[in-house]
Parts: C-alpha cells; sequence; structure tokens
C-alpha cells in the first residue's frame, strides 16, 4: 500500500511546540510517515504563547530542505487548522508527573480531547485518520470521536504502540534475538499499568514465543511489570516523561495504519471495539490488528489462557471504569 499522490496530504499536530513534536515534525516532513511519494503540508498548532517556538520549529524544517515539504502553517486555532486535513496527531496534553497514574490527566485532559473532536467534526476531512497520542491515550481518544459523530469511529485510535514496540524489545532480549524477529506482539487493554502484553501468541524467529521461555514467574513478575510500568520508570529516571520513543510510536502507528502492515505479523492499536473478545462496543481498547488497503481488522479467533483472559479483563475493567467517570465528568454526549 501507498498514498502516492502529488497534492500535498494535510498533516496536523497538536502540541507541537513540545518534546513529542520536536520529534514528530522532523520525521513527518522527511517522508517518515507517508513515504517518499507523498508530499505534506504540515500544520503545527500548539497554545498562543508557544508561536515564536512554532516559528523556529518552522523555519528549521525548511532549512533540511526535505523534499517532502510542501509547506508548514503554523496556529493555535483548532478550528483554522484542521480544515481539510487528512491526519490529525493528536500530541497536545498535560503530560503525568512522577507518582501520578495515566488516569489522573482525564480531568486536565479531557476537555481539550472533546474541544479538538468538536473541531474535527466541524471542519476536518471525512475520511481524516486521527490518532490520540495525548494521555490518558484511549480515553481521550473516545471522548475526540464521540465529540466528532459525523467522522466514522473506525478513523480514531489510541496509541498503544509504544507498549508494543516496549514488549517487543523486552522479548528480544529475553530470548537473545535481534527485534526483527520478534513478530505478531499484542498488546491489549488499557495504556496503563493494567495493559497485557501477549507472549503466548508471539513468535519469534518463526516459532511461538511461549513455547520457547515457558516461564510464569518471568512473565508476571518481570515481564508484565517491565513492559507496563515502562513510562512511569522513565518518567522517574529522566523527570520527564518519554519524548522521542512516544514520538517513535506516534510515526510508526500512523505509517503502519496508513501504508499497511507486513504480510505474516501484526501490530497493536487502541480502536473502537465492535465486541470482539467480550469487550464492551463504547470502549476504545488496544487489539492486535492487521492492515490493508481496506483499513485495520482486528485479529480474530485467537485463544485466551484463563491467565491471558483474566489480565484482559482487569484492563477492560478499568477501562469501563475511565467511560464512567468521563461520562459522569459530561464529557461524551450521553
Ligand atoms: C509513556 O508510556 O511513556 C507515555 O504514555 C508517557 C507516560 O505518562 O507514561
Amino acid at each position: 500500500m501507498s498514498t502516492n499522490t502529488t497534492t500535498p496530504v494535510k498533516v496536523a499536530v497538536t502540541g507541537a511546540a513540545g518534546r513529542v513534536g520536536y520529534d514528530l515534525l522532523f520525521r513527518i516532513a522527511g517522508g517518515g510517515m507517508l513515504g517518499q511519494n507523498t508530499p505534506v503540508e504540515l500544520r503545527l498548532i500548539d497554545l498562543p504563547g508557544m508561536m515564536g517556538e512554532l516559528e523556529g520549529r518552522a523555519m528549521e524544517l525548511h532549512d533540511c530542505a526535505f523534499e517532502t515539504l510542501d509547506h508548514v502553517e503554523i496556529g493555535s486555532d483548532e478550528r483554522t487548522m484542521f480544515d481539510g486535513i487528512d491526519f490529525a496527531l493528536l500530541v497536545a496534553g498535560k503530560p503525568r508527573k512522577a507518582g501520578q497514574d495515566r488516569a489522573d490527566l482525564l480531568k486536565a485532559n479531557g476537555e481539550l480531547f472533546a474541544k479538538q473532536g468538536r473541531a474535527l467534526n466541524e471542519v476536518a476531512d471525512r475520511d481524516v485518520k486521527v490518532l490520540v497520542t495525548g494521555n490518558p491515550a484511549n480515553t481521550n481518544c473516545l471522548i475526540a470521536a464521540a465529540s466528532a459523530p459525523d467522522i466514522p469511529r473506525h478513523q480514531f485510535s489510541g496509541l498503544t504502540r509504544l507498549d508494543h514496540d516496549r514488549a517487543r524489545h523486552r522479548l528480544g532480549k529475553k530470548l537473545d534475538v535481534n527485534v526483527a524477529q520478534v513478530k505478531k506482539m499484542s498488546i491489549w487493554g488499557n495504556h496503563s499499568s493494567t495493559m497485557f502484553p501477549d507472549v503466548f501468541h508471539a513468535e519469534v524467529d518463526g516459532r511461538n514465543a511461549w513455547e520457547q521461555i515457558d516461564d510464569m514467574e518471568w512473565l508476571i513478575n518481570k515481564y508484565i511489570p517491565t513492559v507496563a510500568n515502562r513510562g512511569a520508570d522513565i518518567i522517574s529516571k529522566r523527570g520527564a516523561s518519554s519524548a522521542a520513543s512516544a514520538a517513535n510510536a506516534t510515526l510508526a502507528a500512523m505509517r503502519d495504519w496508513s501504508m499497511g502492515t507486513p504480510e505474516g505479523d501484526w501490530v497493536s492499536m487502541a480502536v473502537p471495539s465492535e465486541g470482539a473478545y467480550g469487550v464492551p462496543d463504547y470502549l476504545f481498547c488496544s487489539f492486535p490488528v492487521t492492515v490493508d488497503a481496506d483499513g485495520y481488522h482486528v485479529v480474530t479467533g485467537l485463544h485466551h489462557s484463563d491467565f491471558a483472559h483474566a489480565r484482559i479483563h482487569m484492563s477492560v475493567q478499568e477501562l469501563i471504569s475511565e467511560y464512567q467517570a468521563v461520562k459522569s465528568l459530561g464529557m461524551i454526549p450521553s
């Protein structure tokens, strides 16, 4: 699959003056998201007080002389900046601090995603793809989609690709192989400490990963906590949340959503449930998905052990309570 066009594709990035934005913009402009045959118009969005920073970023983007960069717009008004856009990367939002859960940001960030959803609904291209990176990503995505009733829900996705790539890397380390050999990783549930990174269906060197490991002690006490708490561990080391890796995951997620997943592999995306695996259909839940010219498809027919089922259930229960919280805060239309 390729987008292959000569008309510039309009890509909006919120939080463009932040650290994730800085790592993201140059890679999109250089063709890392939509390929070398797709010219891009970048729309850089941030708070009114950040326009100087955005001007500087636009200057630097031009100075790279990227052949795929058609032009750059900057601004803070979403209704203007989302006009006719094909892609929205919703990165903006208060980052969490040490000791906070991502769900603690719901109140602070939820309104922002409702506002952005309304603006997308009014002015974005009807085929726009919307990827939510700002935390808590699944529920912010749900809020944005609920605030944009004229855009189909399946055009919204929350970022769990960072967890997916963390999980692939740790599994590759465990079996002492290059990460390229690790395929069919799945993140189930919420982008939170309850997520379930599923090694039972993963493949390493073309063979089932679990058959090569078969160590529940490692799985429960090392692997799952390391992947699930990685964001918090980075905050405790850096004093700030992940930036370059979050940007990398955002780029990779939108690239694969647009260009397709490789044959024989899948990726993880938080997408609107259609009831698969018993997940209520009002939630945005992370599933393994393949992507082809018709869009993404949740991988069906995977069998879960009682252990895996209980883990997924726990994460889905957390998504339900986040949903109930934003509903009671009036952030989604009833
Ligand atoms: C991450 O997973 O690193 C990001 O979502 C930031 C965070 O708050 O954990």
